[in-house]
């Protein structure tokens, strides 16, 4: 049997039709599921910065959450000022607490700095924290991180301890670096190197920086990490971003309310 060219072209058109009708569908039925992986993904980083989860072990979302709820709290600080701001503070300037996207907010309310080594154009006049709680006091902070390595924006966190200088750790959820090369951002040995360094020096600047080479141990060696081999320019990035978010732009003022005792 001989089917027109008419009839191929129509048929083609219609199978085409029912795949696109069907993977959109999908792709919008399963948005609000992907949506909920990346909050729980977000917040399993947010207990392996903190040592409470280890990296690399996997748990089911229940106790990821359980663990989160039970230890860490969020905290929406104001830049400039470096205070955390109130409930009613959140409500007047229109942020929901329990639905914050940072990326979103920072679209919508970005303000331009000055060119920086760390790469990053615009900052946020409000940005969101945890506090790793023992009891009632504060055992360590989490700040978000994020800046450009080689070819990516990197995305992270770094965890202080509550002298607000001494690592506890460092990771990060998202970038688009080299598997192998930049990529090592992501390894577990690499980023075991950070634990007990020193990222203000004795002037309050912050001086943490990945070097080309081998740093020695955090005592000898407090402020310097070793780069990663044959991804100096990732390591750099690291070190300049995170010199960025603990400067005045970033979250200095909120870590020296901190270390005073007058933040939370
Ligand atoms: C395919 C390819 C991918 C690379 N990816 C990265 C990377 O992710 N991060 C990085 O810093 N350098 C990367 N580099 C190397 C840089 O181009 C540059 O040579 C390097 O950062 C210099 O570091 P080194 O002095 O440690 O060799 C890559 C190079 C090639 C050819």
């Amino acid at each position: 049997m001989q089917y027109s060219s008419k009839y191929i072209i129509g048929f083609a058109a219609a199978v085409c039709l029912v795949c696109a009708i069907f993977v959109a569908g999908l792709a919008v039925a399963l948005k609000p599921q992907q949506e909920l992986n990346k909050v729980l993904d977000r917040k399993e980083k947010v207990l392996q910065v903190a040592g409470l989860l280890e990296d690399g072990i996997e748990k089911p979302a229940a106790e990821i959450q359980a663990l989160f709820d039970e230890n860490i709290r969020a905290r929406f600080v104001e830049l400039a000022s470096g205070e955390v701001l109130t409930e009613a503070q959140l409500t007047e300037r229109g942020i929901d607490p329990a639905n914050f996207d940072p990326r979103k907010y920072l679209t919508e309310h970005g303000q331009d700095v000055e060119k920086n080594p760390a790469g990053v154009p615009e900052i946020p006049d409000v940005a969101q924290i945890y506090e790793v709680m023992r009891g009632e006091s504060v055992s360590a902070i989490i700040l978000p991180v994020h800046g450009k390595g080689l070819w990516s924006t990197m995305y992270g966190y770094i965890a202080l301890a509550d002298d607000g200088n001494t690592v506890k750790g460092l990771t990060f959820y998202e970038h688009g670096e080299t598997p192998g090369l930049g990529g090592e951002v992501d390894n577990p040995i690499w980023k075991g190197l950070w634990p007990g360094r020193q990222v203000y020096n004795d002037e309050g600047e912050p001086e943490i920086m990945v070097i080309k080479g081998q740093a020695g141990a955090p005592e000898v060696d407090p402020y310097a990490v070793d780069g990663l081999s044959g991804a100096t320019i990732t390591g750099r990035g690291v070190g300049y971003l995170l010199r960025f978010w603990l400067g005045e732009k970033g979250f200095k003022p909120y870590i020296e309310n901190f270390r005073k005792g007058g933040a939370s």
